[in-house]
């Protein structure tokens, strides 16, 4: 038997600017943040996956469909069969895992890297975010790939996705300064391929009404960048506010996140919106400065949810 253990770790992300939008090949904004998942695996006796990574209530029954895809995925593309040669698997890390973190995607990230350690494949990061990509894609329908590509890359990015299925556009940016974010967990875990499914069939119903806030949402991501760039943070925190409202129309948000807007925006902070899939996951708010980070963070813990504080660009 050989005991030694290949590792893999993938950041989690947040999106600043685009959820659902770049379904659909509109740009969007996002950046990696620190807090990781960490794969483990060696050869065992038998198969055997040990989930060890910190998560919301229910989130891993929820998701156990949707991860068990992904694993399949991923023994399919490197070329494993679990009954010949078996495995274990330890999942760890300190990324808390609820829906909008880009939890999924991390943990297809750390499995790549570590599998790809196993058997010695020579991956660079351009083929380890595309082996993360297939297994996203079969644990949850058409992704963008926006969080498998802030999961590999670890950076704040400027991404679009190629609807003919060419290319994607990822642009690294650079931030005038890394500025103070809070992140807050509704609690409820949602499953993405439910709500991006959701919004397609209103997209088919309505293409004119979608239409018009793709091109509104076009305009201000645009401005998003460059105030990003140039460190406006106010402007960066209107932006997310309005971006907030098209998210609600397009019907992705709901009362446990507008509460926590409600907080954050009472107590300072610059914008807030959701981040990810909505519907519950995180809520985003944008607080520059410690202090404010503190306050922020403060007034959302009183109100019962759990927060995460960190900084992105
Ligand atoms: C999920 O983290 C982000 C969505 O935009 C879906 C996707 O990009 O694949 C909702």
């Amino acid at each position: 038997m050989n005991h030694q253990v290949a590792q893999g770790k993938g950041f989690g992300k947040t999106i600043l600017f685009g959820d659902h939008f770049v379904v659909y090949g509109l740009p969007a904004i996002a950046s990696a943040i620190g807090d990781q998942t960490v794969a483990k695996i060696e050869q065992f006796e038998k198969m055997e996956i040990i989930d060890n990574k910190p998560a919301t209530d229910g989130y891993k029954e929820k998701k156990a469909e949707e991860i068990r895809r992904e694993f399949d995925a991923l023994f399919r593309y490197f070329k494993i069969n679990p009954n010949e040669k078996p495995l274990k698997i330890t999942l760890e890390g300190n990324l808390f895992c609820t829906s909008g973190v880009g939890a999924s995607a991390a943990l297809a990230t750390s499995v790549s890297r570590a599998l790809n350690e196993m058997l010695n494949v020579g991956m660079d990061d351009d083929a380890i975010n595309k082996a993360a990509y297939i297994a996203e894609e079969a644990g949850s329908g058409k992704p963008s790939g926006i969080d498998n590509t802030c999961s590999t890359f670890g950076k704040l990015i400027w991404f679009k996705k190629n609807i003919e299925g060419e290319e994607n556009v990822i642009e690294h940016i650079d931030a005038k300064e890394p500025v103070g974010i809070v992140l807050a967990d509704t609690g409820i875990t949602q499953i993405t391929k439910d709500v991006v499914n959701d919004v397609a069939s209103k997209h088919e119903q309505d293409r004119p009404g979608f239409d018009d806030l793709f091109n509104e949402y076009a305009s201000l991501v645009s401005e998003a960048r460059a105030a990003l760039e140039q460190g406006y943070w106010e402007k960066v925190g209107q932006l997310m506010d309005k971006n907030q409202e098209l998210l609600a129309k397009i019907g992705v948000s709901c009362d446990e996140i507008e509460n926590i807007i409600r907080i954050a925006k009472a107590n300072g902070a610059f914008g807030a919106k959701l981040t990810g899939t909505g519907r519950g996951g995180y809520v985003i708010a944008l607080a520059p400065g410690k202090e404010l980070q503190d306050r922020v963070a403060t007034a959302i813990e009183q109100a019962g949810f759990k927060v995460l504080k960190t900084t992105i660009g």
